[in-house]
Formats: structure tokens, sequence, C-alpha cells
């Protein structure tokens, strides 16, 4: 077995090579303490791994994005988002008694309780979704609590995935004031959400082709994305042996943030802010290159990727198709475009690898579709939610599991007395 050799105040230490299916190499560095009495540090933990799994593969340098091997280009063109969610919870591909027998549960469990509703009652119209997806979620264990009986976590995964376009269906409902429209067991995962969001009592509702595939399609590229930060969340909450849904609830709060999956409405406000005042992109990206302002390209730059983002390229194409499929023309698009063009051409950009990530064309096509701006987070959680599942279910069967509990490396004031409040 190959191994690492490192040098430490006068010692060596020889540390396992862990090499991964795709050829990724990673130092070992578990027993490095106990051997050593030294840690590791990795703020931000950009080259730290914290696990092993078999679920997502990327490979940011050259924009690779693979669920369970197979290719995010072909994922997103050739399957339905509840294929995707069982490809990734069950790691395979469902045939069709498999894809029925799923698609059967996650329509039949797609009501939540009646007194849950009193819930959204007493919520202000004007707070976040997100703020409401991740209360409902937590919600949700006190109505199926997790008794450790595995049964009882694989139904729960159910419920949760079945209920979650319900609760976010019925946040926007609850936010205009309109009645919350229930379920549909005939239409397909992305179709139903759709028909809880717009229909209304007075009027039949068809769900648009267009919209359908469209919604399949950013749910399907949110799905997984390895260890990010809500993943890594959801990792770290489930490693305590916290249940699914408080589990599922923190990473929702950690998506929320604009760094993460609330880019997207960040994107939209941003380009709303270029346009409203007239149209001047070269100005933003010179404030984003200037030190002394905080302003950043919001939609631009990855941890991981570093040439591109293989899901902006899918969803940049994908939004001019359903612009035109819906006849809709959005200055926002071209401002996009224009903003797009000119930092990839800017050595700033380029020298720091700063590329369009997911965010950065989601917002529009959710904008096209008709979904409230303050929704856009929402919609990723939705997507992500089978992803963050799977992680945490793969997490919590690895017999090797332990409790996260990462170490630091003190840099506060050494022992000291404490001194009486009359000498202070
Ligand atoms: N605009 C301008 N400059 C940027 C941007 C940006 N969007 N992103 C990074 N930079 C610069 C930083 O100022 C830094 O410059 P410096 O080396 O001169 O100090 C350099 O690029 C590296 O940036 P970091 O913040 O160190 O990179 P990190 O990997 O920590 O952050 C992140 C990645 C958070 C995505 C960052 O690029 C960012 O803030 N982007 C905008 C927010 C966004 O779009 N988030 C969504 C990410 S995708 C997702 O979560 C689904």
């Amino acid at each position: 077995m190959e191994t690492a050799k490192l040098s430490l105040q006068g010692k060596d230490y020889e540390l396992p090579v862990i090499v991964g299916s795709e050829g990724e190499v990673g130092i070992d560095v578990t027993k490095l303490r106990g051997s050593s009495g030294a840690i590791t540090v990795d703020p931000g933990y950009g080259n730290t791994g914290s696990c092993l799994s078999s679920i997502t593969f990327i490979n940011g340098e050259k924009g690779i994005l693979q669920y369970r091997g197979y290719p995010i280009e072909e994922i997103a063109n050739k399957l339905r988002f509840v294929e995707v969610c069982y490809l990734l919870i069950y790691g395979h591909l469902p045939n069709n008694l498999e894809l029925e027998d799923f698609h059967h549960k996650l329509t039949h469990h797609s009501l939540i309780h009646e007194d849950m509703k009193k819930f959204f009652e007493g919520i202000p119209p004007e707070a976040h979704p997100m703020a409401v997806l991740s209360a409902m979620f937590s919600s949700l264990s006190a109505y199926y609590p997790d008794t450790g009986n595995g049964e009882d976590v694989d139904l729960n995964i159910i419920r949760l995935l079945a209920k979650a376009k319900t609760i976010a269906a019925f946040s926007y409902k609850k936010s205009i004031g309109q009645p919350y429209v229930y379920p549909r067991n005939d239409l397909s995962y992305p179709g139903d959400f759709l028909h809880m969001m717009y229909a209304v009592p007075a009027e039949p509702y068809l769900v648009s082709d267009v919209l359908e595939k469209a919604l399949n399609m950013l749910l399907i590229l949110h799905a997984d994305h390895e260890q990010n930060c809500s993943t890594s969340t959801v990792r770290m909450v489930g490693s305590s042996q916290a249940n699914v849904f408080a589990s599922m609830a923190a990473g929702v709060a950690a998506l929320w943030g604009p760094l993460h999956g609330g880019a997207n409405q960040q994107v939209i406000s941003m380009l709303q802010k270029i346009h409203d005042d007239g149209g001047d992109y070269k100005k933003y990206v010179a404030m984003a290159k200037d030190k002394n302002s905080d302003f950043r390209l919001m939609g631009f730059g990855h941890r991981v990727y570093k040439n591109f983002d293989p899901r902006a390229q899918i969803l940049k194409k994908q939004s001019d198709k359903v612009l035109t499929e819906l006849g809709i023309t959005d200055p926002m698009l071209d401002i996009a475009k224009n903003l797009e063009q000119v930092a990839l051409e800017d050595d700033y950009f380029v020298e720091r690898k700063l590329y369009p990530n997911v965010d950065f064309y989601s917002g529009i096509l959710y904008r096209a579709m008709g979904i409230p701006t303050q929704m856009f987070t929402v919609m990723f959680a939705l997507g992500r939610l089978p992803g963050w599942i799977s992680q945490w279910k793969e997490m919590r069967s690895d017999p090797k599991g332990r409790i996260y509990r990462p170490r630091q490396i003190y840099t506060g004031e050494t022992k000291r007395p404490v001194v009486p409040l009359e000498k202070r």
C-alpha cells in the first residue's frame, strides 16, 4: 500500500494513502494525532475529505459531475426527478416495478397532517419561505417520531420527500393569502408542485409541459453535490444520531445563506439592480474587482469548479429554450449573458478561475416560470433533498461512523487566574 511520509519535529511518520474509484488521492490522518500529538488545520475544509462516499463524483478542474457514476448531462436529459431520487437514495436506477412502487409511495404520503396547517396560520405572510421550510421539516419529527427502528427511518425518508413539495407550496400560498391546494396523485413530482403553487379553486389548472420539463431538470441539477456546506451540515447533525427530519431542517438552514443556495435569489436582485441602474454591467464587474468594495458578482465562483460548472452550462441552454418556448423576453437574461461575457474575459476572474455557477442561470429560469424570487432557494432545497437524504443514509449506515467532532488550534489567552471584581 502506498503511504505518505511526514517529518515533524525531528520524527518521521508514515500515513496511509486512500485512492478513490476515480483516482482521487487522500492522505489518511485519522491516527496522526495519536502518534504525533499533531492535528491538521484546514479552515473552511477546502482540503479536507470528511468521509468516503459512493454517491457523487466531482472533478472541478474538468467540470465533471456524476451521480452514482452517471454523467449529469445524461441524467438531466434522460431521467425523471423521482428516478434520480431513487438512484441517489438506493444506489441504482429503478426498474419499472421499483419506480411504480416508489412513485406510488411518494404520492400517497404527500398530504401533511391537517393540524400542521395551524402552524402556517401563525406565520406572518412576509416570512421567508426558507424559515417556514426549515421549521416544518423539524415539526414533522413531532408527527413521525423515530423510534430507532430501521423501518421507521425508511418510511420517514419517503414521508419527507413526499411532503416537502406540499410544505413548500403551502408556504407560498400562505404568503399570498390564497387557499392551500392539496396534492394530486395523478401528477408527476414537479407537475404536482406546480399545481399546488398555481391552481386556484375558481378554475381548472392544466400543468404546462414546458414548465414541468424545466422544473424536472432544475430539480435534477440540484439533486446532489457531494460535501458542500448544507450536505456537510446534514451529515454533521445526523452524526449525533439526530433524526432525519431534524437533520434536513439543519440542511435547509445552511442552504439559505447567500454564499450557498441563497445566491440564486441574490443573482436576480443583482441583475435587477443593474437593470434599474441603466444596465451598465461593466460598472458592476469593476465593483466586484474593487478590493475596497465588498460587492461580489453573485452566481460567480465555486469552491470546487475551477473551469466551468457543468450545471450552469446546461441551464444557460435551457434558459434560452424555455424563454423562447414561453414567448418571454427577459432583459435580465441579456444582462446575465453580457455580465458573463465580460467577466470571462477579465484577468481578475480568469486568474481566480471564477465562472458562473448553477445559481447564475437558475434564477432566470425560475423567474420565467413565475416562481417568486423569495421561493428560489426553496426550489433549490426541494431539489437537494434527495442528495441530503442519501448522504445522511450513507453516513448512518457506515458501521465505522463516528460523531463529527473536528479539533482546533487554540489561539486565546493561556491559563490565568480570575481577578476579583473590585480589582479589575
Ligand atoms: N465576485 C468577485 N470576486 C470573487 C467572487 C465573486 N463572486 N468569488 C470569489 N471572488 C474572489 C475573492 O475575493 C478572492 O479574491 P482574492 O484571492 O483576491 O482575495 C478569490 O476570488 C477566492 O475567493 P474565496 O472567497 O476565497 O473562494 P471560496 O472558495 O471560499 O468561495 C464562493 C466560493 C463562496 C462560491 C465565492 O466564489 C462566492 O462568494 N461567490 C458568490 C456567491 C455564490 O454565487 N454562491 C453560490 C455558490 S454555488 C452553490 O452554493 C450552489
